[in-house]
């Protein structure tokens, strides 16, 4: 095993150049304050880098060096909330700008609108009758329906039904039948005041509907279709 001394030996001439290297990294006159022998702790004063100047990025009340920044936190940081939540309202308000605009532009124009709804006059329908519109290429049924006609499908025991719906669940004021005059079989047309039930009858398959319109008799699983309606006057029904 080699003895320090004859360590220090060995590793004589690359400790002379290290000093060497010290030394001349030392200003002359300061090689008092340069460390003993650490070469890699040193660093180089990079003066020819220009440090640019930010002054007219940053805020006036840190340009001041003999000033504490944290004496402006405070009014800085208003600042800085401030903005935020400004730029926020904006962006939302933005977001919500260009979201109402998209969707209003899939929506129905005032004439799309106007063939979706139909407004049928109720005087015109003598009681009893069944008179058959077009609406959005469909056949509609109204119906005047006669006092006997209402008590017996109000009388109608549900649970018998295929598809169990109470007369009051179909019509908004009882005395008019509103519904599609398209068969849940198949969808043919089906024929009013017509079939065992006194309402309506589907000649394709067999299909036997009440004055209510709901299936009684026959291959349909559902009864005729309400739409949605409302009665604007008493003499105005609106469908749609
Ligand atoms: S389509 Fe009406 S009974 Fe078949």
């Amino acid at each position: 095993m080699m003895s320090v001394a004859a360590r220090s030996g060995a590793l004589a001439p690359y400790l002379h150049s290290t000093k060497h290297a010290v030394k001349s990294l030392v200003k002359p006159g300061a090689k008092d304050l340069a460390p003993a022998a650490a070469p890699g702790g040193i660093r180089l004063a990079h003066t020819d880098i220009k440090i640019p100047d930010f002054t007219d990025y940053r805020r006036p009340e840190v340009t001041d060096p003999s000033k504490s920044s944290q004496d402006s936190s405070d009014a800085r940081r208003s600042f800085s909330y401030l903005f935020t939540g400004a730029t926020t309202v904006v962006g939302v308000y933005a977001a919500k700008t260009v979201v109402t605009q998209f969707l209003s532009s899939m929506s129905a124009t005032a004439d799309v609108l106007a063939l979706s709804q139909i407004e049928i006059k109720l005087s015109e329908i003598p009681e009893g009758k069944n008179m058959t519109f077009k609406w959005r290429g469909k056949p509609l049924f109204v119906r005047h329906r006669t006092e006997k006609e209402i008590a017996a499908e109000e009388g109608v025991n549900i649970s018998e039904l295929r598809d169990p719906q109470h007369d009051k669940d179909r019509v908004i004021n009882p005395k008019w039948m509103v519904v599609l005059g398209v068969c849940t079989h198949l969808g043919c047309v089906p024929i009013a005041s017509a079939g065992d039930f006194g309402g309506y009858y589907c000649p394709c398959h067999g299909s036997h509907y009440d004055a209510s319109g709901r299936i009684r008799k026959g291959p349909a699983p559902l009864n005729l279709e309400v739409p949605y309606y409302v009665f604007s006057d008493e003499d105005t029904l609106l469908v749609g």
